[in-house]
């Protein structure tokens, strides 16, 4: 029996989504809801689905199997609410939102209702995170490494703080996720945020760059850079242990153990394939042990972001475990 899906959200990648899905045969494209019913209309007549502008009719209506939220990071309002009390799948792009109190009660509710809830930290699907990970299995970390440099996203929303969250919560969110999912929980963070640079870029609120010091639980740690206002594209996580040395970044991994350097190049041909295929797999299954990021784990990738800006606004350090072990039902 395929699973029914319908759309929230139908701008950029929810084009990669649904180009995805449409290829996969146990997938049937229901429906498409987006605040601008031009686009929903677009997506519904490319892919043969019905077009909303109303969430509560769509879901009344079509009653799906799933939903995927691809709306930006300010317009969550309580999209996946009425989707878990009806029973419905979510698959929520990052960020999962902008206020950490309402994402945790987002958790509470999909935790309630039982449903399968998936996040689109889409590079932990690539083949090299999963070998980099086997690789790290055991080993003791010392520092981690990590950026997120590029040029400006020119997306509306993007520029203005309140409606992003800034290139750290939004973009280098992956980054942040990656180091994470290589390198284990993060539990303090003390960040600084430089808002030059950005002249040209009328109504920008956002920092240009970005840099946090990171306490990892394990004891490891670490930095996380990022920068809008580069001409190029580098994004990577490097991880240094005793006479080891591993660096993945963009689709290649390069390990350095000893004297010996082994790089490795992605085989993946598109890692959003093998997110959905693996989504719309548990779905059917019930069997979620394909996805690699839950709800709760992106979760936990949100407050370190949302910490970092904390830390820089107040300029003091921020600690997440002291907030985490407050709340014992966000522990997995
Ligand atoms: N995983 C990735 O690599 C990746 C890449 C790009 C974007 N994203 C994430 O996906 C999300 C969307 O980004 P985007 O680039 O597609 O943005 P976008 O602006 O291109 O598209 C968002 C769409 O949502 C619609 N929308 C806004 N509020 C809505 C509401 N309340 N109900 C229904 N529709 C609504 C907008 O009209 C628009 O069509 C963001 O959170 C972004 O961070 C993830």
């Amino acid at each position: 029996m395929s699973v029914r899906i319908a759309f929230v959200g139908v701008g950029g990648i929810a084009q990669t989504h649904l180009k995805a899905l449409h290829a996969n045969p146990d997938a049937e494209l229901v429906a498409a809801c987006d605040v601008r019913l031009d686009r929903a209309e677009a997506a519904a007549g490319q892919y043969g689905m019905v077009a909303y502008s109303d969430v509560d009719r769509m879901l009344e209506q079509e009653k799906p199997d799933a939903l995927f939220l691809c709306v930006p990071p300010f317009a969550h309002s309580d999209l996946e609410e009425k989707a878990a009390r009806r029973g419905v799948h979510l698959f929520v792009e990052k960020p999962l939102g902008l206020d950490m109190s309402a994402i945790r009660a987002k958790a509470s509710v999909i935790r309630e209702a039982g449903i399968l809830a998936a996040a689109g930290y889409c590079l932990r699907y690539l083949d090299l995170a999963q070998q980099a990970k086997e690789y790290l299995r055991g080993k003791s970390i010392a520092m981690v490494r990590a950026q997120y440099m590029c040029g400006f996203a020119e997306t509306p929303w993007w520029r203005e703080l309140s409606l992003s969250g800034g290139q750290l919560v939004e973009q280098a969110t992956h980054t942040v996720d990656m180091t994470r999912y290589l390198a284990g929980d993060i539990e303090s963070v003390y960040a600084r945020m430089g808002f030059g640079q950005l002249e040209d870029k009328p109504g920008a609120t956002i920092a240009s760059v970005t840099t946090v010091s990171v306490g990892y639980a394990s004891g490891a740690i670490g930095c996380i850079d990022t920068t809008c206002i580069q001409p190029d594209w580098r994004s990577g996580v490097e991880i240094i242990g005793r006479d080891y040395r591993l660096t993945l970044s963009g689709r290649t991994l390069t390990i350095l153990e000893g004297t010996e350097t082994q790089t490795f190049q992605s085989e993946t041909a598109s890692y959003f394939q093998v997110q959905d295929d693996a989504f719309v797999q548990a779905v059917r299954s019930g069997d979620w042990s394909g996805i690699r990021s839950t709800y709760d784990d992106a979760l936990e990738t949100a407050e370190v972001t949302l910490a970092a800006h904390e830390s820089a606004v107040s300029g003091q350090p921020v600690s997440i475990a002291g907030s985490r072990l407050g709340s014992p039902e966000l522990r997995r």
